[in-house]
């Protein structure tokens, strides 16, 4: 498949925009201070809160798992039987299916946080994948 470009200048605080990459579902989701200081507060529900899986980019290796972090980007599909999570972006301070916000899947419910780790207790076994892609410029994300 061809690699994506994607414009993420119009995107709101915390917006969710789906691209498709080799007919997959990608997210781009523009996180806020809010959700960036909100993410180790389930840490210790987590599977692998620091992402020490191998099979994802090194870029992804660190607490945002993305390479800014105000843009996280993800393939959309649940690590179990590939679903496509629904996103609970509304939700601070409330929880929805246990987590404040972040990610729902509805055929197993599997649950993945903003920056798409998966707590534990549910089918996912892993976080959600992290796609190849890099900045071409401070506004264009080019995926593949
Ligand atoms: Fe998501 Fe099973 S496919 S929990």
């Amino acid at each position: 498949g061809a690699p994506v470009e994607v414009d993420i200048s119009k995107m709101e605080p915390g917006q969710l925009i789906r691209v498709e990459w080799r007919g997959n579902p990608v997210w781009m989701v523009r996180r806020t201070q809010e959700i960036l200081d909100a993410l180790p507060q389930h840490d210790n529900q987590l599977r692998d809160p620091d992402s020490k899986e191998p099979q994802q980019p090194e870029y992804a290796q660190n607490a945002y798992r993305s390479i800014k972090p105000e843009v996280f980007v993800a393939v959309g599909l649940c690590t179990h039987l590939g679903c496509s999570p629904t996103y609970l972006p509304n939700t601070f301070g409330e929880q929805v299916q246990g987590v404040s916000a972040g990610f729902f899947c509805p055929c197993h419910g599997s649950k993945f946080d903003m920056a798409g780790r998966v707590f534990q207790g549910v089918p996912a076994p892993l976080n959600l994948v992290i796609p190849p892609y890099y900045y071409v410029n401070d506004t264009t994300i080019l995926v593949g």
